[in-house]
């Protein structure tokens, strides 16, 4: 099990202030020492947390490797083809949204945008993985996208309580052995704290978990690489 550590909520207080600290790229450093295997970044249209100066840094200095997340639709697609990082991650993004509330909708008028994206990603060599809501029909959509992997939401697990979260447990289980089943990488992420997190890395189907926030938050109190290394560690004793 990969663990990818999400360094935006770093820039969001950077952000706040508008300076140059704290700084994401010397996040990365700190994440990567806890045992992080990737750094993940959201760059999106409106740059309201990462910077194009953050990724760019990024290529030239993580030790592990750079999962970008997108929008398929934005000005990012040319930049992902230009820094050519080891994954790219296709979101939806809306303005108005606090963070990433879902999973990408394969409706006909977002799937051209999403296979050409794929299609161009693809063609400058780049793993490209697309965010999905944890149900059958977007795990098959994202198959006939061409897509090398998807990244379940986990978001609706995280949020649920008692025998809804087994529930949506199950649903993720599901999505998981079906994409692996037809020969996708399952990734999954969005909401996962240190409480919530164990059932969900004992998934033998799922190799990659993208988690920002709740390490982010731990960090304060405790420093990034302690952090990091004590999320890592329940995923490891999750497949003892
Ligand atoms: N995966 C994706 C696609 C996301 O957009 C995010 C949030 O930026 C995460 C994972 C990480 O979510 P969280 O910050 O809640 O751990």
């Amino acid at each position: 099990m990969r663990l990818y550590v999400n360094i935006d909520h770093v820039a969001t207080v950077r952000q706040a202030r508008g300076t140059d600290e704290p700084d994401p790229v010397r996040a990365a450093v700190l994440a990567e020492l806890g045992g992080a295997d990737g750094i993940t970044v959201h760059l999106r249209e409106d740059r309201r947390h990462v910077q194009d100066r953050d990724v760019r840094l990024l290529m030239e200095t993580a030790r592990t490797v750079v999962n970008l997340e997108l929008a398929a639709a934005s000005d990012v697609l040319a930049l992902a083809e230009e820094w050519r990082p080891h994954q790219t991650t296709l979101v939806p993004e809306r303005r108005e949204e606090v963070t990433t509330e879902g999973g990408l909708t394969f409706s006909q008028a977002t799937r051209a945008g999403l296979a050409e994206g794929v299609r161009r990603l693809k063609e400058a060599g780049i793993r490209t993985s697309l965010f999905i809501d944890p149900d059958p029909e977007s795990v098959r959509a994202s198959l006939d996208l061409g897509a090398h992997a998807v990244e379940l939401h986990t978001g609706e697990y995280a949020n649920a309580r008692g025998a809804e979260r087994d529930a949506q447990l199950g649903r993720l289980r599901r999505a998981a052995a079906l994409g692996r089943s037809l020969g996708l990488a399952v990734h999954a992420g969005h909401g996962l704290t240190y409480e919530n997190v164990a059932p969900l890395a004992a998934v033998e189907e799922i190799e990659e978990l993208n988690i920002g926030h709740s390490i982010v938050s731990r960090a304060v109190f405790t420093g990034l690489e302690r952090a990091v290394r004590e999320m890592a560690e329940i995923l490891r004793r999750a497949r003892r």
